[in-house]
């Protein structure tokens, strides 16, 4: 989409005006309130750990359902929230080191998504890479019977993912959250119950 009309789109968007005025960094803020409402995940985690945190929508959703609750998060980007129990990392999640962490997450969240090119397959291979990466990197981070939420773009590669991650979960849904636009491509994917 060209910067023109996605400019002319978020100045319509239902969801990006309500953020503005409650005070969310992002629309996907409601996504995560939405899988939630469904899944009700959040009141039960401790400890997440958060993949394409930036700007910080899911974060401040997570923080405001369950106070307690202690954030990782990384990104490339800058974090917009400054906050006691974040802990932020600004790096590539493929160059950061995973054996730093001492005790691994109840719940691992991603909503990253690589910059796009507007070419819809090329598109979902870039993001299909990520969330391979971010699969095979879970092994070090989540603990047995954790929960792993994460945004995929539908396409050729869906099938290969829920396939693998129905080898780590006993569980594996799809959801697709009222707040994600109905033109898009992305849907959510709830794995509950890691395999060790
Ligand atoms: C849709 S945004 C996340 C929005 C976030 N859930 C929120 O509510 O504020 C996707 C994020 O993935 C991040 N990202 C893309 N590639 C990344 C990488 N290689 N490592 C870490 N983060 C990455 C982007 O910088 C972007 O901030």
């Amino acid at each position: 989409m060209k910067s023109k009309d996605w400019l002319n789109r978020q100045k319509k968007d239902y969801f990006v005006k309500k953020a503005k005025k409650q005070g969310y960094l992002s629309r996907a803020a409601y996504k995560l309130i939405e899988i939630d409402n469904k899944f009700n995940f959040l009141k039960k985690s401790e400890r997440i750990f958060e993949f394409g945190a930036s700007p910080g929508g899911w974060s401040q959703v997570a923080l405001e359902l369950n106070p307690n609750i202690k954030i990782t998060a990384l990104d490339v980007l800058e974090l917009k929230i400054n906050h006691p129990n974040v802990k932020f990392y600004k790096e590539d999640f493929l160059k950061f080191n995973y054996d730093k962490i001492e005790k691994k997450f109840d719940l691992i969240l991603s909503d990253i998504a690589p910059n796009t090119t507007g070419h819809q397959s090329t598109d979902h291979l870039r993001i299909s890479s990520m969330l391979f990466d971010i699969i095979d990197l879970l092994d070090k981070i989540i603990i047995k019977k954790g929960v792993f939420i994460t945004k995929i773009w539908k396409g050729s590669e869906e099938k290969n993912l829920i396939k693998i991650l129905k080898k780590k979960f006993k569980e594996v849904s799809y959801f697709k959250p009222k707040s994600s636009r109905k033109d898009s491509v992305e849907i959510f994917v709830i794995a509950k119950n890691f395999i060790e």
